[in-house]
């Protein structure tokens, strides 16, 4: 596991947008794994930018994307397939047919098979996670085992608190307390792995991911074991470190 430590978000949002684009310009057609939350905001923001002042085209480019809440059609403005169109997708010139987000709605045993499937089909070259305060990554919360895949998820409350300050306006009740999430195992099969972590929110979750021992209690210690896996933490998210 290889750490870089920056100044601050804005410096970390740079330093992984330098690592996306390498990816991209390495491999015009690479599959990327891609995360919502709000870490990666900014990060998106200067891809977008970048594409249009440099014309890098993501038209061969695949994505596939963490999770997504139970419950929400993809049209729903919490869903997370809406905000990757928001934040990413809408401005950029991929294809939406090769967009990727696991469905929350429908039959999701047969959704779980078939996400598993496709990216069984579509290695990933680039996974981009942030972490969860008590060390999730994608919804994989404590507790799930390192060769689980695609699944659906009960939500840990203190997920469900983080996550409506982003979504639903803060209204707790309204946040689905389910989702549909990639397995730890597929974040591993992933090629290279890229965590980006901000704020001293993340900082005891860092210091467990990177020192502490490899435990399902803490997801993303499972990264310890991969053979490329790059940690962005800025100094506020680092210093337990
Ligand atoms: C959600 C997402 C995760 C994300 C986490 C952290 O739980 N499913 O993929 O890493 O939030 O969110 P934030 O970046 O807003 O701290």
């Amino acid at each position: 596991m290889k750490v870089i430590i920056v100044k601050d978000y804005e410096e970390a949002s740079h330093k992984a947008c330098e690592i996306m684009l390498d990816v991209i310009k390495n491999n015009p057609s690479a599959n990327l794994g891609l995360a919502t939350g709000s870490t990666p905001i900014r990060l998106y923001e200067l891809m977008r930018e970048d594409h249009k002042t440099n014309g890098t085209s993501y038209k061969q480019i695949k994505s596939f994307n963490l999770d997504e809440y139970f419950g929400l059609d993809q049209s729903h403005p919490q869903s997370y397939h809406y905000f990757m169109c928001q934040n990413l997708f809408n401005e950029l010139d991929i294809d939406m047919n090769n967009v990727h987000v696991p469905k929350g709605n429908g039959d999701i045993d047969e959704e779980c098979k078939a996400y598993n499937q496709l990216l069984e089909e579509n290695p990933i070259d680039i996974q981009l996670l942030g972490i969860g305060s008590n060390g999730h990554i994608g919804f994989n919360e404590p507790g799930t085992a390192f060769d689980s895949v695609t699944h659906k998820v009960d939500l840990k409350q203190s997920t469900i608190e983080d996550n409506a300050r982003l979504f639903f306006n803060g209204k707790i009740e309204d946040v689905p307390t389910q989702a549909v999430s990639m397995g730890i195992a597929n974040i591993m099969n992933a090629k290279k792995v890229l965590l980006i972590a901000s704020g001293e929110g993340k900082a005891k979750a860092i210091q467990a991911t990177v020192e502490g021992p490899k435990t399902t209690e803490v997801p993303a210690s499972a990264l310890q074991d991969h053979p490329d896996c790059i940690l962005i933490v800025d100094e506020a998210a680092a210093t337990l470190l």
